[in-house]
């Protein structure tokens, strides 16, 4: 280690370049140094390279979650006082009873400003007593208060969002006693690819006016990483090779006299016209990740970018590296990033207050475009696989169609989340209604119902068992195949594109099995039950008989081997099946 006290400075690189020069040389050096430089990034652009780590654990939802949220309905036509006659109804209608137990603020909860401190805050009229009030009203009716933010600078509808700012609003939910956080992806920024080119790092106690230099030669390298002589100008060492998750410089010796927050300084060549991006990890643990601005290189050819970082007394370990190669790994890195931010605020916040921890279950909505089902597991609790659900038949088809696929991704404590009911909303027939919900259920999808649920309310208070769309979503036997303690979700087993076969196993050796027509005409369906004891992934055993329970006519029979039934259009029949 080469151990120099001295404040260096920048300094001013000798000479003065012709500007125009200069963005000429910066726009060339772009051009190629945007470039992966080999197959491996190269392939890498299109894959999920990145290691999140172990699963997000946080322990909640351990089956599918279930509840209300306002966007399917109310939009941006959302207050203080229609969330209250939500929760209202919710509690009478007996859907909190059933399961429906999250009650979630979607998008336009905000006021276009942040507070004095930088908080965020509940729309200054609409919601007058504040979030952490109204999550106590909510809380009172056996509810869990959800809300909704973004991993862009605004949200879907232009309000404030939380990128960049995930710990204070992190801390933020906790305080304010949420239960549930679903993070969208408007307004998203891709981070950064390339890494910075180090000439050396410098570490200092805050304000004291030294620092420690450790240059380039005092880095382990990893990976990509390698000590070049990039610069034909002025000669000088540099780490490069950080970029596309390739490569980590590690130093190894770093020495704090003092433990406690120290500046670290990673001197950077500026090297064209590009942001780059690094995570900083400190004894083994993230300690911060940093954007490095564009660089011009006009006058001076290195530059001094700082972060805070906090050491331990004696010999410290700092490796910098950037995991990022492909738009995939920065959706996985950021959402993961709010996760963390999300554990620690709540873990924080309780042992600060004294209070039991309020688990948040959080739910990424990044439209499944970066294939958020091979890291959602690692960064939260459920990921949206598909665009926006709307209220009409195509919608609900194309979005089964897309998530029947990705079963073997979901498990207890991260779903795949094919968005929110539209049971009772729109276009929908009552065999489509009925088809939606019994395909989310064997798909052991989240229910998060979206219609106006004070609808299932008669004038006198009490719910209107009458409504279709009330006894659908109500189904208790149907809402248990999808919180079945097992939480696999189902297989197609049979198709011939108009018509499906699911078999999901259930614990305790049972399966439900679903028959579903697409067609626009009744269909016949046949299945004999060893074909499915058969199945590696059930374990339903052979016998001579079986116990067949139609799910929607609550008919028990004993059937010896086969199943059959005629299936009304874009209809399903759903039965539970045990050996006898
Ligand atoms: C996106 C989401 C929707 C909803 C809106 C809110 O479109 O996918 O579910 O949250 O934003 O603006």
């Amino acid at each position: 280690m080469d151990l120099k006290a001295i404040l260096k400075g920048t300094g001013v690189a000798a000479g003065a370049y012709a500007v125009g020069a200069a963005l000429g040389k910066a726009a060339k050096e772009q051009k190629i140094e945007e470039l992966p430089t080999d197959a491996k990034q190269l392939t890498g652009l299109v894959k999920v390279n990145i290691d999140l780590g172990e699963d997000y654990g946080n322990g909640a939802a351990l089956t599918p979650p279930m509840g209300w949220s306002s966007w399917n309905t109310f939009k941006n036509k959302i207050s203080e006082s229609l969330i209250v006659e939500v929760a209202d109804a919710m509690e009478k209608t007996g859907l909190a009873a059933a399961g429906y137990n999250h009650l979630n603020i979607d998008d336009c909860w905000q006021s276009a400003s942040r507070d004095a401190n930088g908080r965020l805050q509940s729309d200054l009229v609409t919601f007058p007593s504040g979030i952490a009030e109204l999550a106590r009203k909510v809380n009172a009716k056996g509810l869990k208060l959800g809300i909704y933010s973004s991993n862009g600078k605004l949200t879907c509808q232009d309000l404030p969002a939380s990128l960049g700012k995930e710990d204070i609003d992190a801390r933020t939910f906790a305080e304010w006693g949420i239960e549930y956080f679903k993070y969208d992806s408007c307004h998203y920024k891709v981070l950064p690819f390339r890494g910075p080119c180090i000439e050396k790092i410098a570490v200092g106690t805050l304000g004291s006016g030294t620092e420690v230099i450790y240059d380039a030669d005092d880095a382990v390298l990893e990976g990509n990483a390698a000590i070049v002589d990039y610069d034909r100008v002025e000669t000088g060492k540099y780490i490069a090779g950080l970029g596309f998750g390739g490569g980590a410089a590690v130093f190894p010796q770093v020495i704090a006299e003092e433990g406690g927050p120290h500046a670290l300084t990673i001197c950077i060549r500026k090297k064209s016209h590009s942001e780059k991006f690094a995570v900083v990890e400190v004894n083994g643990q993230v300690a911060c990740d940093t954007i490095f601005p564009p660089t011009w290189a006009v006058v001076t050819k290195e530059a001094r970018h700082q972060v805070i970082v906090d050491l331990k007394k004696g010999v410290n370990s700092i490796r910098i590296y950037n995991p990022v190669g492909s738009r995939f790994d920065s959706f996985a890195y950021q959402y993961a990033r709010m996760g963390k931010a999300l554990k620690r605020a709540t873990r924080e916040y309780a042992q600060a207050a004294g209070v039991p921890e309020k688990k948040i279950t959080y739910s990424i909505c990044e439209w499944g475009f970066n294939m958020p089902w091979k890291w959602g597991k690692k960064a939260g609790n459920l990921w949206r696989t598909t665009f926006d659900i709307f209220p009409f038949w195509a919608s609900i088809l194309a979005i089964y169609e897309f998530t029947v696929r990705l079963w073997k991704h979901a498990g207890p404590g991260g779903w795949n989340d094919p968005d929110m009911l539209e049971v009772g909303n729109g276009a929908l027939n009552y065999e489509e209604n009925k088809a939606h919900f019994s395909l989310w259920c064997m798909m052991a999808a989240p229910l998060i119902l979206g219609n106006d649920v004070r609808e299932f309310l008669k004038a006198d208070g009490a719910p209107d068992t009458s409504n279709t769309a009330y006894k659908i979503v109500t189904n208790r036997a149907m809402i248990a195949i999808d919180q079945d303690p097992l939480g696999v979700p189902c297989r197609r087993i049979e198709s011939t594109g108009l018509q499906d076969i699911l078999v999901k196993p259930l614990a305790g050796g049972e399966v439900a099995i679903c028959f579903f027509n697409k067609a626009s005409e009744s269909k016949p369906f046949q299945l004999r039950l060893a074909s499915v004891a058969a199945k590696d992934f059930v374990d339903l055993p052979f016998a001579d008989s079986y116990e067949v329970t139609d799910l929607w006519s609550h008919f028990t029979q004993a059937v010896g081997d086969e199943i059959r039934c005629n299936v009304a259009p874009h209809g399903v029949k759903v039965f539970r099946v045990k050996a006898n």
